[in-house]
């Protein structure tokens, strides 16, 4: 078992400054929709194909400090037969692998769902870790309409808490993933309360079940209005996020990293500047990006060889004003 010092070191390199999180965890089913972007089926060896793009991207780690992969993913090679965690790690950046199982409907509990993959997990854990990865990550998700009921929201807390202490235990600094959905014309207002409530929540439970903040990242959606509503300004999504995390979330953790969750790519990093245009947090604060990174790169590429290169460039260059944005120092008008 590693000591805190090293859950203390993979934080820190995980939340350099001008660097990201790549969340390249996609489930296979998932992938597919990926896949579907560039006009391919979803086969393992295209799984394998986009992947390999994504990772063998030049200069991908001046601006990536971390990958989350997929089981499926850690387990295989590149087309040379390189595994794609020692690809990753031979690179600077560290390897990270999502461990939870999925979401499932609660029963009784109309719409609401909870996230499973504790049975078996320490098992996983160290085989995980002897594969490479540094990280982890487990997802909860819970809708802004319907509310989540106190019930829901005090199972998945407990759960992401249970993972966050055995991942700690195998040596691998948990990413604690609840996000707010960002599907629905709810208002700000609305996905604030049901954000700061499920933050809170979180919080409260990573502290009792006795987890070291300071080896822990949260990873948390941003504040903001339905993606059907009336788009919310960067300076609103700045303001509401920020108010929620200091009255929900412990000033001790590691880190905290926002995901994308459907954000067009420049709004996502757009309000990633304003965030950091606030000024300084108690917290170290960056992105953790799937498909505002992954999307323009699979438009781009098309499923095409002559493509890849300029898919790869795409990819960087997401990346980079992300980190510019981490940074406070974006200038949408030099982004593409
Ligand atoms: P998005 O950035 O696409 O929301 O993905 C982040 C993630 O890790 C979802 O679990």
């Amino acid at each position: 078992m590693e000591t805190d010092r090293n859950l203390y070191d993979t934080v820190d390199a995980l939340m350099q400054e001008g660097k990201g999180i790549l969340a390249a965890d996609e489930s296979d089913a998932t992938a597919g929709k990926r896949l579907s972007i560039a006009g391919l089926l979803n086969t393992l060896e295209n799984r394998r194909a986009f992947r390999e793009l994504m990772l063998t991207a030049p200069a991908l780690e001046d601006s990536i400090s971390g990958v989350i992969l997929f089981d499926s993913t850690i387990r295989d090679t590149t087309s040379m037969g390189l595994p794609f965690a020692d690809l990753i790690a031979a690179r600077g950046i560290i390897p990270g692998i999502k461990v939870d199982r999925g979401t499932v409907p609660v029963e009784k509990f109309q719409g609401e769902t909870v996230t499973e993959g504790l049975d078996g997990l320490t098992a996983r854990l160290k085989d995980y870790y002897d594969l490479g990865a540094r990280f982890t990550k487990w997802r909860a998700a819970f809708t802004v309409v319907p509310k989540p009921s106190d019930e829901v929201i005090l199972m998945n807390a407990t759960m992401l808490a249970r993972y966050a202490a055995m991942s700690q235990a195998a040596g691998l600094v948990p990413i604690v993933e609840p996000e707010v959905l960002y599907e629905g014309e709810h208002s700000l207002e609305e996905a604030q309360e049901v954000t700061e409530k499920v933050l809170a929540w979180t919080g409260d439970l990573l502290e009792r079940y006795r987890v070291d903040l300071r080896g822990c990242i949260l990873k948390t959606s941003m504040v903001l209005a339905g993606k059907s509503a009336e788009m919310s300004s960067p300076e609103d999504v700045a303001d509401a996020t920020m108010r929620t995390l200091h009255i929900a979330v412990p000033h001790s953790l590691g880190g905290v990293v926002f995901l994308s969750g459907g954000q067009e790519a420049k709004q996502a990093t757009r309000n990633m500047q304003a965030i950091a245009k606030l000024g300084k947090e108690p917290w170290r604060i960056s992105t953790s990006y799937s498909r505002a990174l992954e999307e323009p790169m699979l438009k781009a590429w098309a499923g095409k060889e002559e493509h890849a290169e300029d898919a790869q460039n795409v990819l960087v260059h997401r990346a980079r004003m992300n980190g510019l944005a981490q940074k406070g120092i974006y200038n949408e008008s030099q982004d593409l």
